[in-house]
């Protein structure tokens, strides 16, 4: 695996890998910090393209001014290591210097699934994910690209972004979405679980049991209030501090629902524990 840092080492080392024979290009955007739900990406990637991208960037364009972008954990020779043993091709790591040089001056916004849910309470944070990503497509040139569906409003802020402004490389149907990594007692893979103490990695459990239990309470008929207060009281006395959304949503637009209808939902919940911000989403009525 080679490692890249400048875009012309990157332009150099893409047509090399790309070669002549027309083989294909699968991207795995990340900001480092790797774990077991990347390494899902990436076996994916593999499975799908010729070679696979990966990038490691920790985009200061999506962190608030009062978020966690200088203590986000950074381990470039681990994860790289990684990345390696996966069978990754290319490594674009960028500083912010070569990502955004002196001079800088665009941000793509997109209007309306940006601006609920995280988006709310991060204001900017997917103005500042669409730039980045727009810029590594633009880099890179994918086939296709991959990302967790662990960040569900994110990949509905990409790929309106890809829709809305024609990208081909890669098209909006070759930005694959890949199902929620979890340790074994439901906790969604994140960089951010780092955070907790051994407390409240504990109780962060009751999270995604709490989210079962609200996605069978609303699949079996129950009323979505109820079950959405349920949730929040359930979390809150498992030790989380706060929460700051519980939100049954359409799956494509992610307009709030108040009662399920035929098109697919996602519920999707953001809350504190200590002073760490967790987020995840299920699917529900999947079959309907
Ligand atoms: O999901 C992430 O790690 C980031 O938001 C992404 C997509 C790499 C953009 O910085």
């Amino acid at each position: 695996m080679q490692t890249v840092k400048t875009l012309q080492m990157l332009r150099t080392a893409l047509a090399h890998l790309r070669g002549n024979t027309g083989s294909t290009v699968a991207l795995v955007p990340t900001m480092g910090a790797l774990h077991e739900g990347h390494l899902t990406l990436v076996r994916r990637a593999r499975a799908e393209a010729d070679h696979v991208v990966a990038s490691i960037f920790v985009n200061p364009k999506q962190f608030g001014p009062n978020e966690d972008l200088d203590a986000y954990p950074r381990q470039l020779a681990a994860d790289a290591a990684m990345l390696e043993a996966e069978g990754v091709a290319l490594l674009w790591a960028p500083d912010v210097a070569a990502m955004y040089p002196e001079g800088f001056a665009t941000s793509i916004g997109v209007a309306g699934v940006s601006d609920g849910l995280c988006g709310a309470a991060r204001p900017g944070h997917f103005d500042g994910v669409a730039t980045v990503v727009c810029k590594l497509f633009n880099q890179v040139a994918p086939d296709m690209a991959f990302f967790g569906e662990k960040d569900f409003q994110q990949l509905a802020v990409i790929r309106t972004m890809a829709r809305d402004l024609d990208l081909t490389q890669p098209p909006v149907d070759r930005i694959f979405g890949v199902p929620t990594v979890r340790e074994a007692d439901g906790l969604a893979m994140s960089s951010r679980n780092r955070y907790l103490s051994p407390d409240q990695r504990a109780a962060a459990a009751a999270l995604p049991r709490a989210m079962q239990a609200a996605v069978a309470a609303i699949d079996g008929g129950g009323d979505v209030a109820d079950a959405l207060a349920g949730l929040q009281a359930d979390i809150l006395a498992a030790g989380f501090s706060s929460v700051d959304y519980a939100t049954l949503a359409d799956a494509r637009s992610l307009a709030t629902l108040s009662a399920l209808g035929p098109d697919p939902a996602r519920l999707l919940v953001a809350a504190r524990i200590g002073g760490t911000r967790l987020i995840d989403n299920l699917p529900v009525n999947r079959t309907a």
